[in-house]
């Protein structure tokens, strides 16, 4: 049985718009399991990113539930909303938002210093261990301006799973990214889910959504479809993609 780590139990977003009400989200239900890799897809403006926002605590649902480890996130205090974002989750965006006069490195190990769990010592540790998982430690002590875009997201997912989140979020991690940068990150984050990290993506990227292990479709505000797939492999990437262009075909994608 698959162990259900965040849900959301029909929640909605509005937003005020020209004395109206935008409904965006309407009763979305949502299930993250442990160790799955979920994607969300849907067209431009469906509202992916709306409920990221709302699943992460980044924003409130305006109605509903968001429940993860027994508390609900939509009344939670800020301060308590703030907390959870830094200690339990992790969060990766089309732009990576390094900060620029830090190398590499201290991009990595100041999230983990902040957070104050870990030593030091500890912290450096994994530090190192990331990058090199990263493949950045040749270039460690560059600035994010003196790599590529490609290398800043790998640090910028280094970042964010220094502190071992218990849930990593994506919101379009390789849209700015060209093919090939774009496959190294999907890889890092594949190997990360295969090691155990359980992922919550949103893309419009085929390719991307490739690497889930469950794949919903947005529309509208609403999860209109749901498709199960086995772990990735590159060997079967073809066939999966066939797979996963079938099922978005039938749902006038
Ligand atoms: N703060 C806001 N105020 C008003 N409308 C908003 C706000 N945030 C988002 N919207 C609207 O909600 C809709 C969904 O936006 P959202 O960013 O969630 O879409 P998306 O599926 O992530 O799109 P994309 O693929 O382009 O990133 C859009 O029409 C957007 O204009
Ligand atoms: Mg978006």
């Amino acid at each position: 049985m698959k162990k259900s780590i965040l849900s959301a139990r029909k929640i909605s977003k509005s937003f005020a718009h020209n004395g109206g009400q935008l409904h965006i989200l309407s009763h979305v239900d949502f299930e993250l399991y442990e160790r799955d890799f979920t994607v969300v897809m849907g067209a431009s403006g469906s509202g992916k990113s709306t409920l990221l926002y709302a699943l992460s605590g980044m924003d409130r649902a305006t109605a509903g539930q968001v429940l993860y480890e027994g508390r609900n996130l939509v009344d939670m205090k800020e301060k308590e909303l703030a907390r959870l974002r830094y200690h339990d989750f992790g969060f990766v965006f089309q732009q990576m938002h390094l900060i620029s006069n830090l190398s590499l490195y201290e991009n990595v190990a100041v999230s983990g210093y902040l957070n104050k769990e870990k030593s030091a010592n500890e912290v450096n540790k994994r530090t190192e261990e990331l990058l090199e998982k990263m493949g950045l430690d040749g270039i460690k002590s560059h600035l994010p301006s003196q790599v590529s875009g490609g290398e800043q997201q790998r640090c910028a997912i280094a970042r964010a799973v220094v502190n071992s989140p218990k849930v990593l979020f994506a919101d379009e991690p390789t849209g700015a990214l060209n093919r090939h940068n774009s496959t190294e990150v999907l890889n890092l984050l594949t190997e990360l889910n295969q090691g155990g990290q359980s992922i919550l993506m949103v893309t419009h990227d085929l390719k991307a959504a490739l690497r889930a292990t469950r794949i919903l479709y947005l529309e509208d505000g609403k999860i209109t479809g749901e498709l199960n797939l086995s772990e990735y492999s590159r060997q079967d990437e073809k066939g999966r993609e066939a797979q996963v262009n079938a099922w978005l075909t039938s749902l006038e994608w």
